[in-house]
């Protein structure tokens, strides 16, 4: 009797502690998630369970919550709306927010066949995009208004010869760096690769100048406050 009452008390622990488990698994989600801003094309062309579909949502929020108003990205969608599992579709993306929102949006690209993919694919009437024919970095180095939000994903990674993706990432960084001010957003792509991806070195160099990591995916997000 002792013996199955002492079971009886074991199973009724073991059930409170997870139902409290439960409860602060909700708990976590919920303060995890938020309602993005309406984005069409995030919504039918990147599946939830895409790799980059929550950080892209999460960059769309912070450049709303911040009101972030220009955009630049390096590295145009260049299969236009066509490879979006693949390559991210942030031209795409980033210009249907912009036409939702308000703001511009700048992407720059060193292939004239990429911008006009990108340019067929949009909506017809989409306004403040630009679609800009020049190597990334020297773009950057010439580009006169500050930047709110800066999506770096360019010169493709390769897994044999990782440093010269990295390096011309972070040539990014440093010519856009006197353009972005405290409440500025970095966005880069293909960081979840080997030896760090495209944005080792980059990160690299902006935790050095005091900015911290905000999420860390296949894309990361940086901030400096
Ligand atoms: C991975 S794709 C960009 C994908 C796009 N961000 C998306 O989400 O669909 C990389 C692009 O970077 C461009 N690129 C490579 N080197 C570059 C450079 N030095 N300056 C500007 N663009 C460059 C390529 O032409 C290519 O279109």
């Amino acid at each position: 009797m002792v013996y199955l009452w002492n079971c009886f008390i074991r199973m009724a622990r073991v059930k409170a502690r997870l139902i409290a488990l439960k409860a602060h698994l909700i708990r976590k989600i919920k303060a995890g998630s938020f309602e993005s801003p309406t984005c069409a094309f995030l919504d039918t062309k990147l599946k939830t369970l895409n790799l980059r579909y929550h950080t892209f949502a999460r960059a769309l929020k912070l450049i709303q919550d911040r009101k972030l108003e220009r955009i630049i990205e390096t590295g145009t969608s260049r299969f236009g709306g066509t490879n979006c599992a693949g390559d991210g579709c942030s031209s795409l993306i980033f210009t249907d927010y912009i036409n939702n929102y308000g703001g511009k949006f700048y992407s720059v690209d060193i292939d004239k066949q990429a911008l006009l993919n990108a340019q067929r694919d949009l909506k017809p009437g989409f306004k403040n995009a630009h679609f800009i024919c020049s190597d990334s970095v020297e773009f950057l180095h010439n580009f006169s208004e500050s930047i709110d939000f800066l999506y770096l994903d360019s010169y493709d990674f390769e897994v044999t010869n990782p440093l010269a993706s990295q390096k011309h990432h972070l040539l990014e960084v440093q010519a856009a760096y006197s353009k972005l001010h405290k409440n500025s957003v970095i966005m880069i792509d293909d960081c979840m690769l080997p030896r760090g991806g495209k944005g080792k070195l980059a990160i690299d160099f902006l935790i050095k100048k005091g900015w911290r990591i905000l999420i860390k995916g296949y894309q990361v997000i940086l901030v400096q406050n």
